[in-house]
């Protein structure tokens, strides 16, 4: 039987006795990256720096949330504001795979910045076992390019330690949950963020109703499961949509935007069923999206496809 704490225990002792020098870690707020940080920093306190790049494309909040989840924690971090960057880097791209190449490179040349100024050996990553147990040009490797900052331990000569390695997900939200990581429950985000949720161009005005979309949608969804009107998906959110339809403001004809819906149950990500929410729930998030970005949104549709033949994201 896996146990947390002996787990915690040992791996800091194993952590204090190799790192020698400073380490870094790319933080993002998922349950790996916080948990190695965690670990890390209680081994060798504040010579571990966790740099959190705000792209511009996280969900709303989630700056903040990741900054005082960091500073309850302890452990050493660094927010960079670095959302003009990647704006810029992504104007007049639609091509999904330009846009993850595009934002994993930024994410890189931003990282590598801090790195040097702080002087680091190490380079801390939150790799799991599934992680590399299935690569071999599998899924696994496109889909996790952005978190493992490729390139970089080559580019810097830094030297990986991977304090989760032998671990699967539900031991990592185990020890998660013994290091009082309240983001141990959190649903899977993809590495690239909202520019993948946003079909097409990716603007700070289209980010901006996606994330206040998705806002809803978890909001909704996370106060119907609280209610017992449903179980929780295994993830969820929305995805603004290239298509623009006819609707009525007033008495006047608009046309406005649509807003899709996602939500699977999945084990791995590798296979998904859409979710069955009940239509209450799908009509309140309607209503909320079409109320509250008024004048942007004016039709949301639900998703009901399962994984294959379609993937969980839309892009
Ligand atoms: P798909 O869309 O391929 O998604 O069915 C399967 C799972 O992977 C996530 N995903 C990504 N995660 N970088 C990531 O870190 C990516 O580029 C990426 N694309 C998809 C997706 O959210 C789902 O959990």
């Amino acid at each position: 039987m896996f146990k947390a704490e002996t787990f915690i225990e040992e791996s800091v002792e194993q952590l204090k006795n190799k790192l020698s020098g400073n380490a870094m870690i790319a933080c993002s707020g998922g349950v790996d990256s916080t948990v190695a940080a965690v670990l890390v920093s209680r081994a060798i306190g504040d010579r571990l720096l966790a740099i959190y790049v705000d792209t511009g494309l996280m969900r709303k909040g989630e700056n903040a949330d990741v900054g005082s989840m960091l500073t309850e924690l302890k452990v050493n971090h660094r927010i960079i504001d670095a959302s003009d960057e990647f704006f810029d880097a992504l104007k007049g791209v639609t091509d999904p795979e330009r846009k993850r190449k595009i934002i994993g490179e930024r994410f890189i040349r931003v990282f590598e910045r801090e790195a040097k100024k702080f002087g680091s050996k190490y380079l801390i990553q939150g790799t799991i076992a599934p992680d590399w147990i299935e690569s071999g040009g599998g899924i696994r490797d496109t889909i996790k390019s952005h978190h493992n900052v490729g390139g970089l331990p080559e580019i810097m000569d830094l030297e990986i330690v991977e304090p989760l390695r032998d671990l699967y997900k539900d031991e990592v939200r185990k020890v998660g949950r013994a290091l009082n990581i309240r983001f141990s429950e959190r649903q899977p985000f993809p590495g690239p963020a909202l520019a993948i949720r946003v079909m097409g161009e990716v603007t700070r005005e289209a980010v901006e109703l996606a994330r206040e979309a998705n806002a809803i949608v978890e909001e909704e969804l996370q106060a119907a499961a609280q209610k017992g009107e449903m179980e929780i998906p295994w993830q969820y959110f929305a995805v603004l949509l290239p298509v623009k339809s006819v609707g009525v403001q007033g008495d006047i004809r608009a046309y406005g935007k649509t807003i899709a819906i996602r939500a699977v149950g999945s084990v791995d990500g590798m296979t998904a069923n859409y979710s069955r929410i009940p239509h209450d729930v799908l009509e309140r998030i309607s209503i909320r999206i079409t109320n509250e970005l008024k004048d942007r949104v004016n039709r949301v549709v639900y998703d009901i496809t399962n994984k294959p033949p379609a993937t969980i994201e839309w892009e």
